[in-house]
């Protein structure tokens, strides 16, 4: 089982990566770890609270950082709604997130189990780059860093940049400088992992309360995809991370040197990457996934809850 812990702005494709990574039985979610990004940490800490608890999961959820280090905050209400997560009435939690402070528990997971933990991380790279400042005697005791965020081709928040990415440029850029062994899911192949809406029915229809809600959370995100992108089918950014630690083989790679662009006018938040590979890579790159077994794996997995 790989050892996780799980970094998130919950946000509609957080959600799922939570329900997949809470259920899978390659996976030992250890600890959920929020950050500001879809919404703001309020937001965010709260829909990682529900999401656990409507699932019935075992683990702890930390609050994580509010703000980003340097850039002035941004959100994305068009995307995910007020609240983040937007779509189907959802109780408050009864839980609150843990006292401990976020960084000392990832600190001490990755102290107790040297390499052999997997830092997730689909939010704003706020949290790795602080574990980065404080810890870094400890990134190279972390197994390896997951990532979605970032584009090879293209951005979704300026026509260069992506989301994840542009909401905490410079500490994106100290996590790709850290040294960590690194796995990036960019835009350029969370766009090929999308679900239609039949399927978003489908899951609708599935037996437990939480996944039927998911459903409902992501007919809403569906249609917000519709909306400002004008395409079919709605991204499941996020999952991917997960999928790809139950069954790297359902995606295509290579490996790159990247930096992120800190200073650029009309490219400010680009993972700017050295396609013709005349440096020494720094990560791998997921380019390609078969849909039709990503969403299969997703399906199998969700219709274990009940
Ligand atoms: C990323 O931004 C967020 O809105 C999503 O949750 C995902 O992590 C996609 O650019
Ligand atoms: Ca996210």
């Amino acid at each position: 089982k790989r050892k996780i812990i799980l970094d998130c702005d919950p946000g509609h494709d957080d959600a799922v990566a939570i329900l997949l990574a809470g259920i899978a039985e390659e996976i030992e979610l250890l600890g959920i770890v929020s950050v500001a990004g879809n919404s703001y940490i309020e937001n965010t800490t709260r829909n990682a609270l529900i999401l656990a608890e409507m699932a019935k999961l075992d683990v702890p959820v930390f609050r994580g950082s509010s703000k980003p280090l340097l850039r002035k905050q941004i959100v994305a209400p068009d995307i995910h709604g007020e609240s983040g997560l937007e779509g189907a009435n959802l109780p408050l939690p009864t839980k609150k997130a843990e006292e401990k402070n976020y960084l000392e528990f990832m600190a001490e997971t990755v102290e107790k189990f040297p390499n052999e933990i997997t830092f997730v991380a689909v939010g704003p790279l706020t949290n790795i780059a602080k574990f980065v400042l404080n810890y870094p005697h400890l990134v190279s005791k972390v197994k390896e860093l997951v990532i979605m965020g970032g584009g090879i081709k293209f951005g979704n928040v300026t026509p260069r940049a992506e989301f994840n990415i542009y909401a905490d440029p410079e500490a994106a850029q100290i996590v790709f400088n850290a040294g960590f062994n690194l796995t990036v899911f960019p835009l350029d192949v969370t766009h090929q992992a999308k679900i239609y809406m039949k399927e978003i029915k489908e899951m609708q229809n599935f037996r437990s309360e939480i996944t039927s809600k998911m459903g409902l959370l992501l007919e809403f995100f569906h249609q917000t995809y519709y909306d400002i992108f004008k395409i079919e089918g709605a991204p499941l950014h996020d999952p991917c991370t997960i999928a790809y630690l139950i069954n790297p083989d359902i995606f295509e790679f290579d490996e790159f040197y990247a930096q992120v662009e800190t200073k650029g006018e009309l490219t400010y938040g680009e993972t700017v990457v050295d396609y013709w590979h005349l440096e020494a890579p720094n990560s791998k790159w997921a380019l390609k996934v078969d849909r039709e077994k990503f969403i299969e794996i997703l399906f199998d997995n969700l219709k274990k809850y009940n």
